[in-house]
């Protein structure tokens, strides 16, 4: 039996894979086996904070071309790393069989006290698939507006599919304890309010440039930088994550995870900006509807690049015509004006205000 923690966030680049790391090997640290699988199929980041180069990941162990053993990495901090990554869809489309195949892979692998999941940016059908099928999240949020708004998105969708699990809170990159305070006290209200989910206070994460430094050397700065502030938090999160309140936390089955992970990527879910899951949402990824928008938003963009140029021959030739050209004030005066008769912008930046627009939904 094994703690089986999501680490996750709704948005991007809140810490999720420093933290994953750090706490990781701080956990090892004090004597627990702890196994990180790195379930971002983005950027690798794992790879590059720790300064590794995986050949394999767990799809080829899933396609029977190699064993866990060959893919796993033993790194010199004390954890191990099951790379994921491009591998983490064929996990998606596997039958009964090759499922038991992963499940006994898992078991080969040998008993973990920890397994850590690092899940991707945003809030797709994989992050979803791994939170709900993971007894403890980690969500980390900091004091961005987009990250309050997503991680509240988050917590709606995994509501909705009836999420059981315990869900702990780490603020990351505050200023200090005060508006760390402010950051988790504005969310809780808002869950609180809104979803009645229950969330638990971890702790925080200061912002610190060793953070940084840390990942420019490609090592932990829990061991880089033992005596940095990050340092001194994570080891914090580490007792709390393990102290006597941890022992109301059930252990978990990592054969049950997998399955249960499975069936979450097979069943219709409903995502934010979507109705019902339709049936052809099985086939079509989260990734590639984002890759459609992003080919939508580039056309737009490319639209107005050449209405730009049309315009600004059309002002020169109104100039050679000896007409008086409105002067650059003016127009942004009026472009000003347009603004605040328009519509909202595209993210709220006040979240209760988020809140009760999806409400109303
Ligand atoms: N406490 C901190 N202090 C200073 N910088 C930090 C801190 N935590 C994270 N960062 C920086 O923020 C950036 C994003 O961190 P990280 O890659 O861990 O985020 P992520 O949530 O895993 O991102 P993604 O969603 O892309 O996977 C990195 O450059 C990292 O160095
Ligand atoms: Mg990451």
């Amino acid at each position: 039996m094994s703690r089986i923690i999501a680490v996750t966030s709704g948005k991007g680049g809140t810490g999720k894979t420093t933290l994953a790391v750090n706490l990781a090997v701080q956990l090892a640290e004090l004597g627990h086996r702890t196994c990180i699988f790195d379930a971002d199929l983005g950027t690798a980041n794992i790879n590059i904070m720790l300064g590794i180069n995986p050949k394999a990941d767990i799809g080829d162990v899933v396609n029977g071309k190699m064993t866990i053993h060959d893919i796993m990495i033993h790194d010199p901090s004390g954890i191990d790393i099951i790379p994921g990554s491009s591998g983490v869809e064929s996990i998606a489309n596997l039958g009964a069989k090759r499922l038991d195949s992963l499940v006994a892979a898992f078991a080969d692998a040998g008993s973990y006290d920890f397994y850590l999941f690092d899940t991707g940016a945003g809030i797709s059908r994989r992050v979803i698939a791994f939170c709900l099928a993971a007894a403890e999240l980690l969500l980390v949020i900091t004091d961005e507006p987009t990250s309050l708004t997503d991680a509240y998105s988050l917590l709606k969708v995994l509501n909705h599919h009836k999420y059981e699990g315990r869900i702990k809170v780490v603020v990351n990159r505050c200023a200090d304890l005060e508006s760390a305070r402010k950051v988790y006290r504005r969310f809780r209200a808002a869950v609180d309010l809104y979803l009645g989910v229950e969330l638990e206070p971890l702790g925080l994460v200061f912002q610190d440039e060793a953070v940084s430094l840390s990942m420019q050397r490609q090592s932990p700065f829990i061991k880089l930088f033992p005596d940095s502030k990050a340092a001194g938090c994570v080891r914090s999160l580490a007792q709390r994550l393990t102290g006597d309140r941890a022992k109301e936390t059930a252990p978990a089955d990592i054969a049950a995870f997998w399955s249960n992970c499975v069936s979450y990527f097979n069943m219709p879910l409903e995502l934010p900006g979507q109705d019902a899951d339709p049936e052809e949402d099985n086939t079509r990824t989260a990734d590639a509807r984002q890759e459609e928008m992003l080919r939508e938003v580039k056309r737009l963009a490319d639209n107005f690049a050449g209405l730009t140029d049309e315009l600004t021959s059309a002002l020169k030739s109104l100039e050679k015509a000896g007409r008086r050209v409105e002067s650059e004030e003016s127009v942004q005066h009026e472009d000003e004006a347009g603004q605040q008769a328009g519509e909202r912008p595209i993210y709220f930046l006040d979240l209760e205000a988020f809140v009760a627009e999806t409400e109303k939904k």
